[in-house]
């Protein structure tokens, strides 16, 4: 299995680091036998797969769920849990307690924090603790109140020189990568310039020294609505529609169980059977 060692040698190799997410054992063991460096258990299974218009719903319980679900899935993989909304601002001990459940529970390799500021310290208190952290920073989805809808961050100089600043503070503090989202190129470059650790960057632009996008939309499965940042790979919404609806009509037309479907009692017990 990687380890936070093996993405700084890919990083100083100039290796790119590869990060999907998998919120179930089916999609774990697919991301994995394609040799995904990293399995992101990203709180967006709270949209992607729960069918919430936010991350902010997603409790600590549906993640340790979906961890160990994707663990089973991938049992070689680096796997990085979120941390989700308000779980690890109220006390160092509460965030140690779900921290702990991600990774004795659900198999986590590591945990991933969105911001910086007051979560500076936090991941200080958690690598000090021999948790591997993954900082978050640009767009936070945790934080889409408080930024105002989802939108591109650090487009002018002076919140992109806050990125660097916030960047440099979390790769201080002992975090051993970070998901860069939805910033200009040119600031997923630098980001990935300046700092030691890994830049994983999502709608950051080609030179971040790796990339993450989520399963679903690799796919092309479930939402129509996609950001400009993500690249579907196939369409297979429209195929599982076609497998369904044959299904469904050839119940209707009852050509479905056919004879190969089915099973078959001998011509004695059947005599039997009916006296
Ligand atoms: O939850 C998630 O999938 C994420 C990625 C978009 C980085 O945090
Ligand atoms: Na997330």
């Amino acid at each position: 299995m990687k380890t936070t060692a093996s993405f700084l040698k890919m990083k100083k190799e100039q290796e790119k680091i590869t990060m999907m997410t998998a919120y179930d054992a089916p999609a774990a063991r697919i991301v994995e036998r394609v040799g995904t460096d990293m399995i992101l258990v990203g709180d967006s299974l709270g949209m992607v797969v729960l069918g919430y218009d936010s991350t902010v719903p997603v409790t600590i319980d549906d993640m340790v769920l979906h961890t160990k679900a994707s663990r089973r899935g991938a049992p070689h993989t680096f796997i990085v849990a979120d941390m989700p909304f308000l779980t690890y601002h109220s006390s160092i001990q509460e965030t140690i307690k779900h921290a702990a459940r991600l990774m004795q529970e659900g198999g986590a390799s590591a945990v991933k924090l969105e911001g910086a500021g007051e979560v500076i310290k936090t991941i200080s208190k958690l690598t000090a603790a021999g948790v591997p952290v993954m900082g978050h920073l640009g767009l936070t989805p945790q934080s889409v109140g408080v930024l105002g809808g989802y939108r591109v961050q650090g487009r002018d100089s002076r919140s992109a020189r806050k990125l660097l600043a916030d960047a440099q503070a979390l790769e201080e503090a002992g975090a051993f990568a970070i998901v860069v989202e939805c910033v200009p190129e040119q600031v997923g470059a630098m980001l990935s310039e300046v700092c030691e650790i890994p830049i994983i960057g999502i709608g950051a632009g080609v030179d971040t020294d790796g990339q993450v996008l989520v399963y679903h939309d690799v796919i092309g499965y479930g939402d129509v609505h996609v950001p400009k940042f993500v690249k579907n790979y196939a369409q297979v919404s429209p195929i599982i529609e076609i497998a369904l609806k044959s299904y469904v009509d050839e119940v209707k037309a009852k050509t479905f169980p056919a004879q190969e479907h089915s099973f078959t009692m001998n011509e004695q017990e059947l005599r039997g059977l009916y006296g």
